[in-house]
């Protein structure tokens, strides 16, 4: 390959390093994960209201686990139903309340209420369904390895053209 074939190849890259910056930029946009899933909101957030309304979400979780023998507290399966409900339950408050969600608030609560029910659980145990591991980790591994590529590829391509020199 000569270095007019290697300066094609970095355009090239630099394209598709590109196209991810803005597909990023994309599904940012989207909501995915921790970005808040509601406009703007035009009013303004009530956090002492939302503290209250999301203890009551948590009261609710706390009850329906005490229903659940302890021994299957680090097994999602069998409380996935109730967890959702506890998701969806500071989410709809959020909502109603003009708070984004997630909020550092609700977050500090999800920490609290897991510190409480799964601090003895091993990772190999839960195994959490939200986000979904697969993609999130193919999400991850893309950009690196086009990064990789690209730094492989410029420095390749620069000794090869100082071998030319
Ligand atoms: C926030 O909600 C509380 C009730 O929990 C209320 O007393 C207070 O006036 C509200 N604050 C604002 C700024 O709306
Ligand atoms: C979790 O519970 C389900 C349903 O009872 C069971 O099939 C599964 O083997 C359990 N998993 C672990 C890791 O204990
Ligand atoms: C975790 O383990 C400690 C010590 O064995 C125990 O006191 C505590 O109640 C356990 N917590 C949970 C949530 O099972």
């Amino acid at each position: 390959m000569d270095s007019h074939e290697c300066a094609v190849l970095k355009l090239f890259l630099v394209g598709v390093l590109a196209n991810v910056w803005i597909m990023g930029g994309l599904s940012a946009d989207d909501g995915f994960s921790t970005e808040p899933t509601t406009p703007q909101p035009k009013k303004l957030c009530n956090e002492s209201w939302l503290q209250w309304e999301v203890e009551v979400c948590g009261e609710d979780f706390k009850r329906d686990m005490a229903r659940i023998d302890p021994q299957h507290w680090c097994n999602l399966s069998h409380f996935i139903s109730e967890y959702n409900i506890f998701t969806l339950c500071t989410e709809t408050r959020s909502h109603i309340l003009h708070c984004y969600w997630p909020n550092s608030l609700v977050e500090t609560y999800i920490i609290h209420i897991h510190k409480h029910f799964f601090s003895n659980c091993t990772l190999e145990q839960v195994v959490w369904v939200d986000p979904p591991e697969e993609t999130l980790t193919i999400l991850i591994l893309i950009p690196v390895f086009l990064t990789m590529a690209m730094i492989a590829l410029v420095v390749w391509c620069s000794k090869r053209s100082d071998n030319f020199a």
